[in-house]
């Protein structure tokens, strides 16, 4: 189910009395409510979340990390996922049966996943096999609809986050001669490109159109790149690194590799967000970095280093919107439902389509 498709069925909106708290009694009340419910909750929570909501998370991490530990999570009952739709939905995949998952807010989607629907993809799917015959393994990054997961697990082919695309990139040319990536062709470009894929061998695949760009011979085509993107890190510009190099020639440009080739290309090094926490923490004091990616992560960053200097790689870069849909007050109000016994705003996947999605997910999990 795309997030549409949610939305229609059931979106109760948040009684006005948690938007009418200050910060503080939103923040006394989250805290006693969450050590009343005990170990019976489970708050997972991207690094991409708001500081007002991730002091809440029991375990923070990026899209890799936070699946691996939905998985392990066998005790709570009830799982409040801190994060986007399509991460709540791979909890629940990965969760058992007697686990129930939640997103605070409905509206938490993220504009890359729905850029690839199921529709399209078996269109794709049928014409590029017109074409290529039984020669294409469909891999999709873990920011995509259950749905697309489902499509690719039945199809032999693996989900991928970008903290092990390159080993799953790899894994996927031992499958088969040619990969489709999904969704987010800047990820699949910049992996494979690294792997010593060249440009010249890689097409895209428009949706909308429902058409294979490329120049050449198609025989020569090792990747089919969906022409889908991420909102927040296509904002990140060459004009952008070239201002950073002009005003501040020692910094290390370090970006998502969300962000187009060109920008990759042009940055000092690449990585998930746990690649450029780590890497950040890891550096001596007095070191320089400009930062490409999701605002409230780099503002996390700025203040956990104090001995460093940082920057974002855009100044005028703005946190991801439906990232930020999830605030205390709407924390409150999931913790304080499940206290009180309603179900609202639970996450279920279709079990048809999580047994399908499953297969994608655990031949990543088994190969990290
Ligand atoms: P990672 O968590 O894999 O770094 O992905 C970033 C992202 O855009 C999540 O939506
Ligand atoms: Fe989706 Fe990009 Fe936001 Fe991640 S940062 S949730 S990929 S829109």
């Amino acid at each position: 189910m795309n997030l549409f498709d949610q939305l229609a069925v059931e979106t109760p909106s948040i009684p006005s009395m948690y938007k009418e708290m200050t910060r503080r009694e939103l923040e006394d009340r989250a805290i006693a409510v969450k050590q009343k419910l005990g170990a019976r909750v489970f708050l997972p929570g991207h690094h991409y979340q708001k500081d007002e909501v991730i002091q809440f998370a029991d375990t923070k991490g990026d899209s890799l990390v936070l699946a691996q530990q939905s998985a392990l999570q066998k005790e709570a009952e009830s799982i409040i996922f801190l994060g986007v739709h399509f991460m709540a939905e791979t909890a629940d995949i990965l969760t058992g049966e007697h686990q129930r998952v939640y997103l605070p807010d409905m509206r938490a989607g993220c504009s890359m996943a729905d850029m690839a629907t199921k529709a399209q993809t078996e269109k794709a799917w049928e014409k590029l096999n017109d074409v290529f015959g039984d020669s294409i393994l469909p891999l999709t990054y873990v920011n995509s609809t259950a749905a697309i997961k489902a499509f690719v697990g039945r199809h032999g082919g693996a989900t991928v986050t970008s903290s092990n695309a390159a080993g799953m990139v790899k894994w996927a040319f031992t499958q088969k001669q040619r990969i489709l990536f999904l969704p987010d062709q800047h990820l699949g470009r910049n992996t494979a490109y690294d792997l010593g894929v060249p440009l010249e061998n890689m097409a895209v695949w428009d949706p909308m159109k429902e058409t294979l760009l490329f120049d050449g011979d198609w025989s020569n085509i090792q990747v089919i790149l969906w022409r889908g993107h991420c909102s927040v890190h296509e904002n990140f510009t060459t004009s952008n690194i070239a201002q950073v190099r002009k005003d501040h020639p020692e910094m290390h440009i370090i970006v998502h590799p969300e962000c187009t080739r060109e920008v990759v290309a042009r940055s000092d090094s690449s990585g998930s967000t746990n690649f450029i926490i780590q890497t950040i923490e890891q550096a001596p004091p007095g070191s320089a970095f400009a930062i490409g990616t999701e605002m409230n992560l780099v503002k996390r960053i700025i203040k956990d280093h104090p001995d460093k200097h940082i920057i974002s790689l855009n100044p005028n870069m703005c946190p991801c919107l439906t990232m930020n849909r999830i605030d205390l007050p709407h924390l409150l109000w999931s913790l304080e439902a499940l206290d009180a016994g309603q179900e609202i705003n639970r996450i279920t996947v279709d079990k048809y389509i999580a047994n399908d999605a499953k297969k994608a997910l655990s031949r990543m999990l088994e190969r990290v």
